[in-house]
């Protein structure tokens, strides 16, 4: 099969009442352990690389790697820039026919992030790319939830944002962050559902990781189209690594490394799809 963008899967996984994972892979291993672990629970997925990550493997090798995944799979797969840093990141990314990108600016003023994100939105959807932007502030998961809660999306100004963009997704603020949490998350779901009816746009959390299984079965429930997942996957691929390493050394035939680094990343990634689709019609 070929590259679905965006709006397809979140378009037929709203009808479905499902959850869209967007699980961040970076190399080889990672795309086939997600792609796999799609293929095994029959839904469509979205496979995501973060804006450093694209860097350091090169926007090309990723999307051959994204291309052959998306030719062996029986399933709608997106794959997508996590986190673009800049106009010219997403436009590479385009060029390299990505079928989603998004450009984050949440942290500049409005007005930049606004111009910005309609650039991005102007080329990519000329080549039926979708697009991702983001609103409010999410941090990293060492702050408090106090920290965490100064960066909240305002509904309001999402709503407008989306309007004057035109984008496909918003991702927003509503308690998650990114990496391993230090403090419990406390996740403000009368925003994420203030949110998800007033913004007229699929609904992106991100910061998947690490966040209780009831928390995420609660914001499936509400209707976010896009959960973004990554540390949750790293970790369980460095660990299975590093346990075979442990045990039998550095002389360990590679494939025995690799392999158990896969099979570790695809169960945690079924298991997460069983949480994203609990609700599946
Ligand atoms: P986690 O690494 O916390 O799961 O966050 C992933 C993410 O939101 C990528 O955009």
């Amino acid at each position: 099969m070929a590259l679905y963008n965006y709006k397809q899967i979140l378009e037929y996984a709203k009808e479905r009442k499902f959850t869209v994972g967007a699980f961040n892979s970076m190399n080889m291993e990672t795309v086939q352990a997600a792609a796999s672990a799609a293929d095994k629970k029959k839904v469509p997925l979205i496979i995501q690389t973060y804006h450093a990550h694209v860097d350091y493997a090169g926007a090309d090798y990723i999307r051959a790697i994204c291309n052959v995944a998306a030719k062996n799979s029986g399933v709608m797969l997106a794959m997508g820039l996590d986190h673009g840093r800049n106009f010219e990141q997403a436009k590479l990314c385009i060029d390299e026919k990505f079928s989603g990108v998004m450009i984050d600016l949440a942290s500049e003023d409005y007005e930049l992030n606004v111009r910005e994100t309609c650039r991005v939105v102007e080329i990519a959807h000329a080549k039926g790319v979708s697009v991702e932007a983001e609103l409010g502030t999410i941090v990293t998961a060492d702050s408090t939830p106090e920290q965490i809660a100064k960066g909240y999306t305002d509904p309001e100004i999402a709503r407008r944002f989306v309007k004057e963009t035109g984008i496909d997704c918003l991702a927003v603020s509503i308690g998650t962050a990114h990496g391993m949490y230090k403090y419990d998350p406390v996740i403000n779901f009368g925003l994420l559902q203030e949110l998800i009816e007033t913004a007229d746009c699929p609904i992106v959390v991100h910061g998947g990781s690490n966040t209780p299984d009831e928390d995420i079965l609660k914001m499936v429930k509400l209707g976010i189209a896009k959960l973004n997942i990554g540390t949750d996957f790293f970790r369980a691929y460095n660990q299975a690594m590093y346990q075979v390493l442990k045990e039998k050394g550095a002389e360990t035939d590679i494939v025995e490394i690799m392999s158990a680094a896969r099979s570790a990343v695809e169960r945690t990634a079924m298991k997460k799809i069983d949480l994203l689709t609990a609700y599946r019609i």
